[in-house]
């Protein structure tokens, strides 16, 4: 006997026959009790499987593997497959199969609309067939025969009122299905299609966030390109002219009293500008180090770091211990730019927002990994507010959510631990070299 279920969620005894032209057939003997009961048991079980399944895996694959699997218990066919939509060209094709040729299924390609699978996604209707041989609208017959399929059940993978694919099962006899089956089939269809959606949801997310992670890292990589020209040519050319102003500027001092130059004005007209060039020219080179941490070349990454987290919290009255290995650390010359450039935001977190007191900076080598610890016991913050806009509608955490993306371009991971309240901790974790 040829069925077609037809609403989603049919009321029973509301089986429609297949294209509407043919007579309803008459139901089939009902199942001894204790039978009906055995399979209802079955069925839920068999339900509970897959949902767990669900819930319990992350791969799509196994997933929907078992669901064929799981399926043909209960119907006891041996062919069965999930055919997913190409949202773009509106055709289904095989994702995962059992039992079938690798022939067919590369073979079998539906438009929506069309045939029996593709009516399933049009309508989001369940089709169930006694002898799917038998059944007019059928596509690719010979090859159907070929591979010896003939109940068939086709099943909608719905996700929030999509269908973005089929479950097909087959068996080699023909066989009659009914209501009960139909429901069964149509939850399994349900729980198969969320975790379709799931997966894709999760995928979306994970391709945003890593377009956001490599825009990230070119900002990163450009920035560092940039600051390297900017500080080269202060270095090479305006601290060169400076350096040589400034010994001008004290030589004519010198001149002014050897020739005895009296004029008390210009005397210190001199000596002032004198001074203003030596400032401009420490100056230049406080911006040319915060540019290009050129204390890396001459120094190392160690005393680097040491001599950063001094000069920047010991003159606001703030305690500093250091726990720091001092054994030079096995880190690529990017490594190094990166962590110190890390250190540099976090303590100039410190210095802007913390209100600490004391902070511990601890740097230690654990087999092959770095870990960089800079601790504070100041005012904290509230984590999950990193990157969101504060009361002010400013935009804020830039700095610490680039601080991770350094951590993750050489390899490594950033968190950050902080409560009202209760200080802030930020750690680095690098591999080493
Ligand atoms: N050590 C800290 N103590 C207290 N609050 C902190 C600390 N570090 C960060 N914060 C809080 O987290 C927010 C985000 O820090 P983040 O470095 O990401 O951005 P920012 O310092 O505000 O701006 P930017 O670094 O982009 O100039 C800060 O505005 C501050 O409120
Ligand atoms: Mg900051």
């Amino acid at each position: 006997m040829t069925m077609v279920a037809g609403a989603s969620r049919p009321p029973v005894n509301q089986v429609s026959v297949s294209t509407g032209e043919r007579e309803r057939q008459p139901s089939a003997p009902a199942l001894p009790e204790r039978a009906e009961e055995r399979k209802s048991l079955d069925a839920l079980l068999i339900l509970s499987q897959i949902t767990s399944t669900v819930s319990g895996l992350s791969e799509l694959d196994t997933i929907l593997r078992v669901g064929v699997q799981k399926t043909l218990e209960f119907i006891g066919g041996s062919f069965g497959g999930v055919m997913l939509l190409d949202e773009s060209k509106q055709r289904l094709r095989y994702y995962v199969y059992q039992g079938l040729s690798a022939e067919f299924a590369q073979k079998i390609v539906v438009k929506s609309g069309e045939g029996v699978n593709g009516k399933v996604v049009s309508t989001g209707k369940a089709i169930l067939l006694d002898d799917i041989l038998e059944e007019p609208e059928a596509l690719h017959g010979d090859l159907l025969k070929t591979e010896g399929l003939r109940s068939f059940i086709s099943v909608p993978l719905r996700f929030r009122e999509a269908v973005l694919g089929v479950l097909n099962c087959a068996s080699p006899r023909p066989q009659h299905f009914t209501e009960k089956d139909m429901h069964l089939l149509h939850s399994i269809g349900d729980q198969l299609g969320l975790a379709i959606g799931h997966f894709r949801l999760h995928r979306k997310l994970q391709e945003k966030r890593e377009r956001y992670r490599d825009v990230a890292r070119q900002v990163i990589t450009a920035q560092e390109k940039e600051k390297k020209r900017i500080s080269q040519e202060l270095h090479d050319e305006t601290s060169q002219m400076l350096a040589a102003l400034t010994l001008n500027l004290k030589t004519l001092s010198e001149m002014a009293k050897i020739i005895g130059l009296e004029d008390e004005k210009f005397l210190a007209m001199l000596g002032k500008a004198h001074t203003t060039a030596v400032q401009i020219n420490n100056e230049v080179n406080r911006i040319i180090s915060d540019l290009r941490p050129t204390l890396l070349d001459s120094l190392g990454f160690i005393p680097a770091i040491r001599h950063y987290a001094e000069s920047s919290l010991l003159p606001l009255e703030i305690n500093l211990q250091l726990d720091i290995m001092e054994t030079p650390a096995p880190l690529s010359p990017e490594g190094e730019v990166n962590l110190f450039r890390w250190v540099q935001g976090v303590i100039g977190n410190i210095v802007q927002h913390s209100r600490a007191r004391n902070v511990t900076i601890s740097f230690k080598k654990k087999q092959d990994q770095l870990r960089l610890r800079i601790e504070d016991d100041g005012i904290g913050f509230d984590v999950s507010r990193i990157g969101q806009t504060n009361s002010k509608k400013r935009r804020h955490g830039l700095g610490l959510i680039i601080a991770k993306e350094r951590m993750k371009l050489i390899g490594g991971d950033c968190s950050v631990q902080s409560q009202p309240g209760r200080g802030t901790t930020v750690t680095a974790v690098i591999p080493l070299i």
